[in-house]
């Protein structure tokens, strides 16, 4: 049969692959573009060289960013408080494609690296079983065969030196990690002691704080039904919507966590991500949605984006009910227009104002020295009936006059 593999052209999938082969299976590789540092000529002609039937590069940063992150921002999508789920809201959209390439290639199996215990074989395979249903996932690390013969690094390298794989030249960083122009995550290895601390030289997409600039950057974010439309910094509009504030919050150290987190598996894990523009976004978001949405409506909007970061982080992007929240999500932000003005300094994001055609604000009936259409003796029964606290069926407060 032939099989798709998601290649990442490290030495994991590269033994997957000849594996794969030796196992007597016909090789696709994929490797999707979601914005991360790669060599992909080289990737590409490595597994060439390792013997992949075809190899597919595929630019899906669009996508990525329009289907998957602008969503995932309506939604304020957030995981247990902390976690942005850079790592969860890219899988569905990787795995979309690789189901594209093997239906049109007539493949009926898909491959993966993602170990046994993490989040990431859950999210491809469901979505795979969403899209294909007939499709056979091979999971090598699930595989008693395959993990009993591959128990550390030592014997990938031992295989790859056997095979031909080309093994890497530089040293392995003591943990593993997992990027995209979202975000990048850091795990397992020397991470695992939860108490360790992570070494200064583990972020790649943030400054410390500590060295960011001694002056903020002020910015100003416009949005249209709560999608980003345009950023304008330090008052020139800069092209691109979401790498300038992946750069600008970078340069700044915005957007570092520190969590133990609950996998869907079971295990708490613990990680370390850092989510420059995601960041950003989050705050500006968040403060137009207020600004403009029904108080009632921004209630169970709410609790709508929990469940949708759970789903998310859980791999159900595509079930009938993230679907259906997605639809509700996207309804609610109708009128989350406007811009948000910020700045951003030494890790921080700073709301400085905001003005929105859709505005809900009243500032006239707000204030503290217009009287405007509003009787403040209204407000006297408003009280007393919320102090009604029935104890005993006596009613004990509430019923003092307010002079
Ligand atoms: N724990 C994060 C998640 O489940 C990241 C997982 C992938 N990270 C990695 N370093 N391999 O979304
Ligand atoms: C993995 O286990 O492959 C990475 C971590 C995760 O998916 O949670």
């Amino acid at each position: 049969g032939t099989v798709v593999l998601a290649y990442s052209g490290g030495l994991d999938t590269s033994c997957i692959l000849v594996w794969l082969k030796e196992e007597g299976y016909d090789v696709i590789t994929f490797l999707a573009n979601i914005g991360q540092e790669e060599d992909f000529d080289a990737a590409k002609k490595k597994a060439e060289s390792l013997g992949a039937k075809k190899v597919f590069i595929e630019d899906l940063r669009a996508e990525f960013v329009e289907e998957f992150i602008w969503p995932s921002v309506q939604a304020s999508a957030i995981y247990e408080d902390r976690y942005l789920l850079g790592t969860s809201v890219a899988r569905p959209c990787i795995a979309r494609r690789q189901i594209q390439i093997a239906r049109q290639e007539g493949a009926q199996y898909v491959s993966h690296g993602a170990t046994g215990k993490g989040n990431d074989q859950i999210r491809f395979e469901l979505t795979c079983y969403a899209l294909y249903p007939e499709v056979k996932i091979i999971a090598p690390w699930r595989i008693p065969e395959f993990y009993n013969r591959f128990v550390g690094r030592k014997d990938l390298m031992e295989y790859a030196k056997k095979h031909g794989i080309p093994v890497p030249v530089t040293p392995k960083a003591p943990w593993s990690m997992d990027a995209n122009l979202m975000h990048i995550s850091y795990e397992s290895g020397i991470l695992e002691n939860p108490k360790s601390h992570a070494p200064a030289d583990l972020y790649l997409m943030t400054k410390s704080p500590e060295d960011a600039p001694n002056s903020p950057d002020v910015l100003e974010i416009e949005f249209k039904k709560g999608v980003c439309l345009s950023v304008y910094i330090s008052s020139s509009h800069v092209v691109g919507l979401f790498s300038p504030l992946v750069q600008l919050g970078g340069r700044h150290g915005v957007g570092r966590i520190d969590i133990v987190e609950n996998r869907f598996i079971g295990m708490k894990s613990r990680g370390i991500y850092e989510t420059p523009g995601g960041t950003i976004l989050y705050h500006a978001h968040l403060d137009i949605e207020t600004f403009t949405l029904d108080r009632e409506v921004r209630r169970i909007k709410q609790g709508l984006g929990v469940k949708f970061a759970e789903m998310l982080y859980n791999g159900f992007w595509y079930s009938p009910e993230c679907e259906f929240v997605r639809h509700c999500i996207d309804k609610s932000q109708e009128s989350v227009d406007g811009k948000v003005q910020l700045s951003v300094f030494k890790g921080q994001v700073y709301i400085l104002g905001r003005e929105s055609p859709k505005s809900l604000y009243n500032e006239e009936l707000v204030s503290m020295d217009v009287q405007g259409d509003y009787d403040p003796c209204d407000a006297s029964g408003f009280i007393k009936i919320n102090a009604v606290r029935p104890i005993g069926g006596r009613r004990v407060s509430g019923s003092a006059r307010v002079l």
